[in-house]
């Protein structure tokens, strides 16, 4: 059984399949309707949402299927009873279960005892859905992936941090993350890329100071300071990644030609500067659409690994 749990659980090679899937589907969106029936599939939400749940509702219903809305706070997954227990009702439910949740082991957990695929809505070590909507934008925007520049500044040791340098090296891409003292993603992390990066072509690199990040970069990408769950150190975390702000003056390092990514909710002033969130070099609209095709795609991938 296939679940997309994090960004390397496909291949390169898969990786541009369901990337030219989800380019296909976006050009006809009515068209494929692999979930006909309609076959159900669970969204659980133990996060705050909105990009992610209309863009899985829409993409489900657009595909023939039917999205089943289930509220993590209601389910109280592992409290009211175990991600097991969960599984295993859940899977005699539904034909594939969409979920966002705290620690990547309860999805693991969840991927082991379904039945169905899996698929990562978010968790606290990567958000890879939303890589194959960045990875698509770019796509769109500079008609390649594979040698192309991408400079992550912020949290590197977020989801977006960890999901960029996974997907980002299976696409060829070389990926500079740039964070504070403390704030850089795991050396593991780091080295899972590279190991990734050097079938592709691509590199994995971190980078403290963010203007030799963003110097020369195509693709200059941040998020928020402070991810679901972090709420308690926003005050701290405030202060420390300050000079990692995508600022117009950081921007200006990147090529004339860079685009501005950003995978919303944005907070202007904090991570990112108005100037640049609503520039001209933005496409952070273009991600928050691409989510649908982009995971209409791997929904598509994945139904026909699991059914062939
Ligand atoms: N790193 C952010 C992404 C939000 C889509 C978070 O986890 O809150």
């Amino acid at each position: 059984m296939r679940h997309f749990l994090a960004d390397d659980d496909l291949t390169p090679a898969e990786q541009a399949q369901v990337l030219a899937l989800a380019a296909e589907l976006k050009h006809a969106p009515y068209d494929a309707k692999p979930l006909a029936g309609p076959r159900t599939v669970a969204m659980i939400f133990d996060k705050q949402t909105l990009r992610t749940q209309s863009s899985f509702a829409a993409g489900i219903a657009e595909l023939g299927g039917f999205p089943m809305l289930v509220d993590g706070s209601l389910a109280g997954i592992g409290v009211r009873e175990s991600v097991h227990d969960v599984a295993r009702v859940l899977g005699r439910q539904a034909s594939m279960i969409v979920w966002r949740t705290y620690a990547q082991a309860r999805l693991e957990e969840m991927a082991e005892h379904s039945g169905v695929p899996v698929v990562n809505a978010l968790t606290d070590d990567f958000h890879p859905c939303q890589l194959l909507a960045d990875l698509l934008t770019v796509q769109e925007h500079k008609q390649q992936l594979a040698g192309l520049t991408v400079a992550f500044v912020g949290d590197g040791a977020c989801n977006m941090g960890n999901s960029w340098l996974l997907a980002g090296a299976t696409a060829g891409m070389h990926v500079r993350i740039s964070s504070p003292d403390g704030y850089a993603p795991a050396q593991e992390m780091v080295d899972r890329a590279a190991a990734i990066a050097a079938t592709t072509g691509g590199s994995a690199a971190l980078e403290a100071d963010p203007v030799a990040a963003v110097t020369g970069a195509d693709v200059v990408v941040t998020d928020t300071w402070i991810s679901m769950g972090k709420e308690d150190e926003a005050a701290a975390r405030a202060a420390v990644f300050a000079p990692y702000s995508l600022t117009t003056a950081l921007f200006e390092h990147a090529k004339p030609d860079a685009i501005a990514m950003h995978c919303l909710p944005a907070y202007r002033g904090k991570e990112i500067d108005a100037e640049v969130l609503d520039g001209p070099q933005s496409v952070v609209w273009d991600e928050a659409e691409n989510r649908r095709h982009a995971q209409k795609a791997i929904l598509t991938f994945l139904m026909e690994e699991a059914t062939s």
